[in-house]
């Protein structure tokens, strides 16, 4: 009997657990200070987080692949996408920005170790993701120039979250002068474009051809939005309990979200409008069932 699709998506979770705490730049000793960084660097990544973004890239390299598993390098390679994530989380919870002080179930790191260390740990995830895919070249687990492809299209992402980032804080006290237009422009950076990153990282590593990788950028682009649009519903619906972090930190910050610009129903069936789009755009390919479940699954997510 074929398992489950949530089985399967949990699997790829638990080996990407694995995976985020065998980096040896990840170990610290209380012997050494300077380990002080690596030591928030493995809190803030440990266990708590949903690993889409690795789990997306894991499923797309099976997907473009025809593989029912996926091997060791991917998994290897889709942990620089969990890193960068998690760099973006532990600046965004800093006092300078959303200033939420619990994540992914615990402390934030910042709460956990202080700015200085959090500042830090975050400037560290973000640039060990490029030694880790140099290094797989080096170490021919990857391509040169699949890892070349790899390296561009996370920086290029990282960017477009930073650029997203951005304008989420200029936006912060303008909610008059915030329009659906802008809260998608937004979104698609701050939220769309590291996903998009993760779908291309699986569908780059299966080495699939250009009309994949444009179906792929298509349903990024769809599930992006949708997530975002998602997780401003669950600000204002969910608890901290479930979600792992605060709720109501949105309107705390007076942040135009779509929960406000839609209403709660409206951003729900918008997010179902774009989850629909997504699997569309791949599901000529077979066995893209998985995935095409994922993304109508986004609108019903509770965390
Ligand atoms: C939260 O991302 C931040 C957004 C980009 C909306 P996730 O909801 O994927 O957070 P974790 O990784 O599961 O903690
Ligand atoms: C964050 O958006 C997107 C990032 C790039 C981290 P949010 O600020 O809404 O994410 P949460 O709700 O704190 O997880
Ligand atoms: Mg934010
Ligand atoms: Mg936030
Ligand atoms: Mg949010």
């Amino acid at each position: 009997m074929n398992k489950p699709n949530s089985e399967i998506i949990a699997e790829d979770a638990k080996r990407i657990e694995a995976f985020l705490t065998s980096f040896p730049q990840l170990k610290f000793s209380d012997d050494f200070p300077e380990n002080k960084t690596a030591e928030a660097e493995a809190y803030a990544l440990s266990a708590g987080g949903k690993r889409i973004r690795p789990v997306l890239a894991v499923e797309f390299y099976k997907l473009f692949s025809q593989s029912a598993e996926a091997p060791d390098f991917v998994f290897e390679a889709a942990c620089a996408l969990e890193m960068i994530h998690t760099f973006s989380l532990i600046h965004d919870d800093m006092p300078e920005m959303d200033n939420d002080d619990f994540r992914r179930g615990k402390p934030a790191t910042h709460a956990k170790f202080g700015a200085d260390i959090g500042l830090l740990a975050g400037d560290g995830l973000a640039l060990l993701p490029f030694e880790i895919l140099s290094q797989m070249s080096e170490d021919k687990k990857l391509k040169p120039e699949v890892a070349i492809k790899l390296i561009n299209i996370l920086a290029a992402g990282s960017r477009g979250m930073i650029a997203g980032q951005t304008l989420d804080l200029w936006s912060e006290d303008r909610t008059e002068g915030v329009d659906e237009a802008f809260l998608r422009k937004m979104s698609n950076l701050k939220t769309g474009c590291l996903l998009k990153a993760a779908c291309l990282f699986g569908a780059v590593m299966a080495e699939a051809d250009e009309k994949a990788l444009e179906k792929t950028a298509e349903y990024a682009e769809n599930i992006g939005l949708a997530f975002q649009i998602v997780d401003d519903v669950l600000d204002v619906t969910s608890d901290q309990t479930t979600l792992g972090k605060p709720i109501g930190s949105d309107s705390e910050r007076n942040k135009a979200t779509f929960a406000d610009v839609l209403g709660i129903d409206g951003a729900l069936n918008e997010a179902r409008r774009l989850s629909e789009s997504a699997a569309r755009a791949i599901s000529e390919y077979p066995k893209s069932e998985l995935l095409c479940e994922f993304a109508l699954s986004l609108a019903e997510r509770k965390k």
